[in-house]
């Protein structure tokens, strides 16, 4: 036993999902199509066909869902909102009902003393932009602040903090290189328009919604920087590393903290492109001033130089693909790391979460620091009784919170942490067969059930006490 670890009265404790992964009412109350209702309609994109038709219907159960954020005992709850819910088009005409839907959830989120964080790209692309070019077209990332605009003139002072995207790596580099995420492209340098774009998106929307609620408005966005290490403590794996970390981290952290691409990052791509949609002015546009910067944490990555014949393994953890995510690289191998591991075949090593919140508080000591996802899918078992035991998720979730605090120890400024997910849910190309939620889902009846971990998470939000 370790003793117990209290944090601050002001640290947030909450829990995240995302629009379509939750939502369903695919087709209801003029939603428009979305990339994900595309990619996961098309015949072996997602496993076993599943698709977010349906997902866990909260968009018909969010009342009830509503109630559980409140039965946690939670200080904030992180949703997306539906782009062509909102905006079935991407452009022109809004959808009142649409809405009127967030309205509704974001007031019964206040009431239920909850803040609601509200990220507006969790990555369901309304289809016509993407006929249009999707990310790779520069006219999507204005469309985007438009959206942005429109929001923030809806909602209001009733959200609590923007989050513009969410883990733009994979909307760039799963979408457009790799192609396991929708819209399914394997494009290298499509995949680095999207990143600029994305980062572009992101400023043009933060500028939008001060224009409209005043400095006062909170703002942030959300990455899933990798944590990468080296084999060896060679030159040469050490170099494997600084490619990873150059199109995995700085092509985001670069333009949105410091308004610039990495010198070393346009060179290692110079083959695939010469960046020539990076216009005169983009990066004073990128940088905006973030309340909180967004960090979502799972997992490590270790690398080593590549210098055989043929393509090396580079599948990052998410679904296989003939196509690499990682534009331009040829020389960079990914190794399998020693384990426990998740359902994901992720490996547990919270020593990640310490040192990447450590690292970005040593490279931007003046930015605040939000964890805006941690968790975990494993197998679980319904106990005869019902119930869900899910010891290892506890486990997970409990050396993870503790991670946290050991950064903050160390003097990082972490504001808050939020559990992946509230519900089981759509995971994406991995459909309903990977469980994150600490409350199970029966997708054949949608009932709802605690498993051990939410009642674990309880204790933790509302004593403030990590226990021994
Ligand atoms: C990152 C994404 O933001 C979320 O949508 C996804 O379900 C989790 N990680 C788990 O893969």
């Amino acid at each position: 036993m370790t003793t117990p670890r209290r944090f601050p009265d002001d640290f947030v404790w909450g829990s995240a999902t995302a629009a379509y992964q939750i939502e369903g009412a695919a087709d209801e109350d003029g939603r428009g199509p979305s990339i994900w209702d595309t990619f996961s309609r098309t015949p072996g994109k997602v496993l076993n066909g599943d698709t977010g038709d349906v997902a866990d219907d909260h968009y018909h159960r969010w009342a009830e869902d509503v109630q559980h954020i409140r039965d946690l005992g939670l200080d904030a709850y992180r949703l997306s909102i539906s782009w062509p819910r909102v905006q079935p088009g991407g452009t022109g005409e809004f959808n009142e009902a649409g809405i009127a839907f967030y309205s509704r959830l974001v007031d019964a989120l206040r009431e239920a003393g909850v803040k609601p964080v509200v990220t507006l790209y969790h990555w369901d692309l309304p289809q016509e932009l993407e006929d249009a070019g999707g990310w790779t077209n520069r006219t999507t990332a204005y469309a985007f602040a438009e959206y942005a605009r429109r929001m923030a003139e809806e909602l209001g002072a009733r959200v609590d903090t923007w989050t513009t995207l969410n883990e733009p790596w994979c909307s760039a580099y799963l979408g457009y290189a790799s192609g396991v995420h929708a819209p399914g492209r394997t494009e290298g340098e499509g995949a680095l328009r999207a990143v600029h774009h994305l980062n572009l998106a992101h400023g043009l929307a933060v500028k939008a919604i001060r224009e409209v609620l005043g400095d006062d408005a909170k703002t942030s966005v959300t990455l899933n920087l990798h944590v990468v290490r080296p084999d060896t403590d060679s030159a040469e794996d050490a170099d494997a590393v600084r490619k990873i970390d150059a199109l995995a981290n700085r092509a985001f952290l670069g333009p949105l903290l410091d308004s610039a691409y990495p010198d070393d990052l346009l060179a290692d791509t110079a083959h695939v492109t010469d960046w020539s949609f990076v216009e005169d002015g983009d990066l004073a546009i990128t940088r905006q001033p973030l309340d909180v910067l967004g960090v979502n944490y799972y997992s490590t990555a270790r690398v080593r130089h590549f210098a055989g014949d043929g393509a090396p393994e580079q599948n990052d953890g998410h679904a296989e693909s003939a196509a690499t995510p990682w534009v331009g690289v040829t020389d960079v191998e990914f190794l399998e790391q020693p384990g426990p591991y998740t359902a994901m075949g992720w490996n547990i090593e919270p020593q990640g979460m310490t040192d990447l919140l450590l690292s970005l508080h040593a490279t931007y000591p003046d930015q605040p620091l939000m964890v805006t996802e941690n968790g975990a899918a494993f197998d679980d078992v319904v106990s005869p009784d019902g119930a869900v035991h899910d010891p290892e998720r506890v486990a997970y979730l409990h050396d993870h919170v503790d991670a946290v605090g050991t950064a903050v120890d160390a003097g990082a400024d972490v504001r808050g942490y939020f559990a992946w997910s509230l519900l089981d849910n759509f995971e994406w190309s991995y459909g309903y067969s990977k469980r994150f939620g600490i409350i199970r889902v029966d997708y054949d009846t949608l009932v709802r059930t605690w498993k051990d971990s939410a009642h674990w998470y309880r204790r933790l939000a509302t004593t403030r006490t990590l226990p021994g």
